[in-house]
């Protein structure tokens, strides 16, 4: 069999139901593929030119740039640029990006009229996701890579108009009124500034505060095949227009397994710290299967190594509290919980990490955002991943996904009057 110039040899797969799955599984582990058949879609065979991972080693590149360089020297709305168009931009195209971006931070009147009937008490994704679905209402122009021009627009719409939703969000579960963008603050300054109302010289003058969010996002700007971005692709497959496949995977984010994870895991802190503080006995109960006891922010699907984020959030978490002079004692319990899973051979020997959700709620506190957000900020980080990947799918013209199904179920029986 040859896939990609490679040759794999294989017995010829025959034999018994046992023997077949056997081979079918070398199959699968030397080639990548969980099968040949495109129109049969599986993450395992996606085929992608955006974000390289390699669990063993620990790497993680956007477009060959490495994540450490990129969330050193970049600002996210160059990684943004560069995940979505292949290459980091000129200055030129730089100035043009921002100034488009600038140009769209508004969002339109009606669509406030929907997001006042939102409850209170609603949670901010809930609010997220609904809103950029309903985008599609308000934007109904076709969403075609024949018409790149209007690909463009919505692309350079839902980068521009997130960060306002989002600051919405939190600003309704607050009960307090909205503030508009600021198009005269970059990126990462604008959205502080929709958040927290503070007199704007605050973030402009404080360069770690709106350089801690501006690697966050970095870091959280794309991570290939998970669940939110196969989401995104797999809705998108079907050629449903790009706000409705953002949406699945800010829906598909939320969940506590996936981009709710770094709120369980300062929730798990907190209640560590409430406890009294003593890591080990938490370290026990993860150990222990019947304590019910999971601790999140550990162990990664594809890291059998450190996750090269947690590495740098790690760093960025101890500099920006010792910047702004906060001291956290959750960051304590964290350093102390992690020190301790590390230290014992059960975490050793099942090569459980930390990984990025472990130190991200720690920074976010240190600016200021609640709990109820963090979600909420990976989903602005990971909008240029989704969308580079959604503009990749559409532009390989992929066949519309089908995950395979084994039928599992009772074999084929006689219907029995009743
Ligand atoms: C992510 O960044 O999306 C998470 O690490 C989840 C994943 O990649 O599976």
């Amino acid at each position: 069999l040859i896939i990609e110039g490679k040759n794999y040899q294989f017995p010829v797969i025959e034999g018994s139901e046992k023997e077949k799955a056997i081979d079918i599984a070398k199959l699968r582990d030397q080639t990548g593929y969980i099968t040949i058949d495109a129109g049969y879609k599986n993450t395992g065979a996606t085929k992608s030119a955006i974000t390289f991972l390699d669990g063993e080693e620990g790497i993680l590149n956007y477009r060959g740039y490495s994540i450490e360089e990129l969330a050193e020297k970049s600002s996210f709305l160059e990684v943004a640029y560069l995940l979505i168009y292949g290459e980091l931009p000129t200055e030129e195209q730089y100035s043009t990006f921002q100034h488009e971006i600038t140009t769209h931070t508004l969002v339109n009147e009606d669509m406030r009229k929907i997001f006042e009937g939102f409850p209170v008490n609603a949670h901010p994704m809930g609010v997220l996701s609904s809103l950029v679905s309903a985008m599609s209402a308000f934007y109904p122009e076709t969403v075609d890579l024949d018409s790149p021009e209007t690909t463009e627009l919505h692309i350079i719409r839902l980068l521009s108009k997130l960060p306002t939703i989002a600051t919405w969000s939190y600003k309704k579960s607050q009960g307090h009124p909205v503030n508009y963008p600021n198009n005269d603050l970059d990126y990462c300054s604008n959205f502080l500034n929709m958040m927290f109302s503070l007199p704007v010289e605050k973030y402009k003058v404080d360069p770690v505060v709106s350089a801690a969010l501006n690697k966050l996002l970095i870091l959280h700007a794309d991570h290939e095949q998970n669940c939110s971005t196969s989401t995104v692709r797999l809705v998108g497959s079907s050629h449903a227009n790009i706000y409705s496949s953002i949406s699945s995977g800010i829906s598909a984010l939320w969940g506590p397994l996936h981009g709710g994870a770094n709120q369980e895991v300062i929730e798990m802190l907190e209640a560590i710290k409430n406890d009294g503080g003593d890591v080990q006995k938490y370290v026990d109960m993860a150990k222990d299967k019947s304590s019910g006891f999971r601790l999140f922010g550990f162990g990664h699907r594809v890291y059998k190594n450190f996750d090269p984020r947690a590495r740098i959030i790690k760093k960025a978490a101890d500099d920006v509290l010792s910047k702004l002079g906060i001291s956290d004692p959750v960051l304590e319990i964290a350093q102390k919980l992690e020190k301790a899973a590390l230290e014992d051979e059960y975490f050793v020997s099942r090569k459980l990490y930390p990984n990025v959700d472990f130190y991200s709620g720690i920074i976010y506190r240190a600016l200021g955002i609640p709990t109820n957000m963090f979600t909420v900020m990976f989903a602005i980080g990971r909008l240029p991943g989704w969308i580079a990947q959604w503009k990749e799918m559409r532009a390989n013209k992929e066949p519309i996904g089908r995950p395979r199904q084994v039928y599992v179920g009772a074999p084929k029986r006689a219907y029995v009057e009743r």
